[in-house]
């Protein structure tokens, strides 16, 4: 065990002497540690080092704090799910190495999955890919097909991933706002931020290579409607654009809403790949599994990022996550099924987060989808004044919030790039929660203005 000391030089600030003693005091030596040239960061993470999960994992590691920030469910995940992984462990063969690009069984489960959605015969080897996470899946597609200097259209706000991982392909990122256009009755509603589509194809030019899409939208919730991902599909054929559309809370869709996937319209399988994700699906983000679904010359390029990077992922997890799909595959008709019994489930939870935030003047956005409430937060007018001037309004008010209120969420602004200003009045809670956690958030807010 070694004691490693870097010592300061008070003029620049940076490191100088490197001290290296042996626990045992017996060896002692110091060198000097003036920072080679050699360990700086590579260009394709210039820029990069900040996450807004890592900064607010540390805020949520307070015990006295409550956690409705990040997308943790504290549900227990469906039974079957673990009894299948504890009984896939017991099987040797079932902790070694697995194929690549999806262990057998659970490729063979996602096309008969997905054969039903999409209405055609879907290849398991080679129209599917299992990944580690949506996060792999969307790493893979845009390490895959995506060349310096090429453009990625994204809509604000986004899930945070997508800008690195484009800026890390040493493409560059092309930012377009949901616009808050509401029609009668749908003012607090997701379904009141559309995506305009004539703003849309200002955005495409011959550099333009793909385009990603959420929806169920996190951080809004909303889904886009048909007319939409019909806009959006015509022009990503008139320019050939390759489209990601992240759909990993595909079952996570309210009463009145329909997902629709943009992969079945018309002209666009051939150039979609669909993003999902076990986390989301079977509520085991620990799992980090996720796949994508889409024709055979696109899965092709993430297949060769995937066995020249990760390789393959956790065996007994994919074994697991197969047998559930299985189950829950033989009774898409009942009603239990976990697809839709989930979204029951959260229905209700959303619907009593939505009632105790408007209760002390929020005013929460009812999200047609996902696990997730943004709400406008500036009706509230708390004193801000003890913070940074350069600071968005909604991170300044979850600062404040966790200090004063011992709740956190996340602020919107974190989501976005160009159009942080559009949603800096925005925070984002999480309600994939189990009651008793809704029951302390109730008593935060019964005791709000006290
Ligand atoms: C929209 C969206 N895409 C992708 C992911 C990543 O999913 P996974 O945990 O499967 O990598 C998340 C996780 O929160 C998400 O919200």
């Amino acid at each position: 065990m070694y004691l490693i000391r870097r010592y300061l030089c008070p003029l620049s600030n940076k490191a100088k002497l490197l001290k290296i003693t042996c626990s045992s005091g017996c060896l002692r030596f110091s060198t000097s540690a003036k920072m080679s040239k050699k360990f700086k960061n590579a260009r394709r993470i210039e820029g990069l080092d900040s996450n807004m999960w890592v900064e607010f994992s540390k805020l949520a590691s307070d015990p006295s704090v409550l956690n409705l920030g990040q997308d943790l469910p504290d549900i227990p995940p469906p039974i079957y799910i673990k009894e299948e992984l504890a009984k896939a462990s017991t099987i040797d063969e079932m902790n070694q190495y697995t194929r690549s690009f999806g262990h057998p069984s659970l490729v063979e489960a996602l096309s008969s999955l997905y054969e039903k959605i999409y209405d055609k015969p879907i290849d398991p080897n080679l129209e599917t890919i299992v990944t580690v996470g949506a996060y792999g899946s969307i790493y893979n597609a845009i390490q895959g097909l995506v060349n310096e200097k090429e453009e990625v259209i994204i809509i604000e706000p986004f899930f945070d991933c997508y800008d690195p991982m484009i800026k890390m392909a040493g493409a560059i990122p092309v930012y377009i706002p949901l616009r808050y256009k509401p029609t009668k009755g749908n003012e607090w509603s997701s379904a009141a931020w559309i995506l305009d589509l004539k703003e849309l194809e200002s955005k495409f030019n011959s550099k333009t290579k793909l385009l990603i899409i959420n929806t169920p939208q996190n951080p809004t919730g909303k889904i886009f409607s048909r007319e939409e991902l019909k806009g959006v599909a015509n022009l990503c054929i008139k320019h050939d654009i390759i489209c990601i559309s992240d759909e990993v809370y595909e079952w996570l869709v309210y009463t009145g809403n329909k997902h629709i996937k943009i992969a079945t319209l018309p002209g666009m399988w051939e150039r979609t790949i669909t993003v999902g994700s076990a986390g989301k699906t079977f509520s085991v983000t620990g799992w980090k599994l996720g796949w994508s679904i889409g024709p055979r010359s696109l899965i092709k390029q993430m297949q060769t990022v995937q066995q020249n990077s990760i390789f393959t992922c956790a065996t007994p997890l994919q074994e697991a996550l197969a047998r559930a799909f299985q189950i829950d595959i033989k009774r898409m008709n009942d009603p239990e099924c976990y697809f839709y019994s989930l979204a029951r489930e959260l229905e209700v939870k959303r619907d009593r987060m939505i009632q105790l935030l408007r209760s002390i003047g929020l005013k929460p956005i009812v999200p047609e989808g996902g696990y997730f409430i943004i709400a406008d937060v500036s009706a509230l007018n708390v004193g801000l004044s003890d913070r940074k001037k350069n600071e968005a309004y909604d991170y300044k008010f979850v600062m404040w919030m966790i200090k004063n209120k011992k709740l956190l969420a996340i602020p919107v602004t974190k989501f976005c790039n160009v159009y942080r200003k559009d949603f800096e009045k925005y925070v984002r809670f999480c309600f994939i929660k189990q009651d008793s956690t809704l029951d302390a958030f109730e008593k935060i807010i019964k005791n709000w203005n006290k």
